[in-house]
């Protein structure tokens, strides 16, 4: 089966073309106009992905050496995320339905994150523990099997790449500031500043408020001419605090249940030291930790495409009314259980 998928839900456009559950060719433009405004312009995100769009499709197509006659499916992301960039990919995607006569699916945008480690590593065993880890979401979730999911945390203010987009702006980068964040940590100090560890009590939710504040207190407690030297140390240290209150509740919920991997997505999974950490969090309990590279653990289509074929090969049906979902929460999201 041949699949075309559309990603437009935030500022990435995206198209992929799968065969089956393996990758033929994906396409992916992240938008450059936002970086001056310090985060995404909605409307501007939009009204890109309307120039963008029917380029990235029929690269993604040609490149993957198929014809649009010959698509089988086609898929896009309804939701959640920006209204206006997700009616322009979900409504692009089933103009093309229409015309070929081919069946549309509208993918949950969490969803397909849910299972994009499986494009690099095929099937993962069940059930695994999820960290999804992006500018718009962080959340801890069981993944029990496909349509069985079961939330354990999530974010009570900021996602956490949020706070390393605020905090790398604070130190002068351009957004999306989270690799030059991760990069720029590297060279510092991990424990020249005590920020606060923040535990948001004994669940499994998360809060990065805190520490933005304390790292902005921090810095004005410095000198202003000597604010570059203590810059590596300041994120550093920002970094470790902010990862090490994620790996906690990942710790927790690994020896609090049977998992049989750990397996991040999103677009902080690409972080290194989280990275290292994930790993050493799964060693601990003798499981394996998964990580996809970073082209899929950032928004792409090839996801879309994967989570479409894998419902299909599951019997799942399309949504009946395929409209968008600007706001889809988890718990609206009937496929989401309790924890037990
Ligand atoms: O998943 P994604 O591409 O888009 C959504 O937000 O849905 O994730 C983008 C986020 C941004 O906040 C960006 O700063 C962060 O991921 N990010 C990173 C790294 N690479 C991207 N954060 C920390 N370390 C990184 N290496
Ligand atoms: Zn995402």
């Amino acid at each position: 089966m041949l699949v075309l998928a559309i990603e437009s839900s935030c500022d990435e456009c995206s198209a992929a073309v799968l065969r089956d559950d393996a990758l033929c060719a994906v396409q992916t433009t992240t938008q450059t106009i936002h970086r001056r405004f310090g985060g995404v312009v909605p409307e501007l995100a939009g009204r890109s992905h309307l120039e963008l769009v029917d380029a990235i499709v029929r690269e993604a197509i040609s490149q993957a050496g198929v014809s649009l006659s010959s698509v089988d499916l086609i898929a896009a992301t309804i939701g959640p995320g920006l209204v206006g960039s997700l009616l322009v990919g979900a409504m692009y995607a089933q103009g093309l339905a229409l015309s070929t006569g081919r069946p549309f699916w509208g993918v949950h945008h969490v969803e397909a994150h849910l299972w994009s480690a499986e494009l690099t590593t095929g099937e993962l065993p069940l059930p695994f523990l999820m960290l999804l880890v992006s500018g718009g979401h962080t959340l801890l979730m069981e993944v029990r099997d496909v349509r069985h999911y079961c939330v354990l945390g999530t974010t009570l203010d900021d996602a956490l790449g949020e706070a390393y987009d605020k905090v790398g702006k604070l130190s002068g980068f351009d957004f999306p500031a989270g690799a030059a964040v991760d990069q720029a940590a590297a060279g510092g100090n991990i424990h020249a500043f005590d920020f606060p560890i923040s535990k948001a009590d004994d669940s499994y939710d998360f809060s990065f408020s805190g520490l933005k504040t304390a790292f902005l207190y921090a810095m004005r407690a410095l000198p202003q001419h000597g604010l570059f030297d203590h810059m590596a140390d300041l994120l550093a240290s920002f970094q470790e605090a902010a990862l090490e209150s994620v790996i906690m509740k990942v710790r927790r919920a690994l020896r609090q249940a049977d998992y049989r991997a750990v397996v991040a997505a999103g677009g902080v999974a690409a972080n290194s030291r989280l990275r290292v950490k994930l790993h050493q969090a799964a060693d601990e309990v003798g499981i394996p930790c998964v990580v996809p590279p970073p082209e899929f653990c950032m928004d792409n289509a090839a996801m879309v495409g994967y989570l479409a074929w894998k419902l299909h090969r599951h019997g799942v049906p399309a949504p009946a009314y395929p409209s968008v979902h600007p706001r889809w929460p988890l718990n609206e999201w009937t496929h989401v259980e309790q924890p037990n």
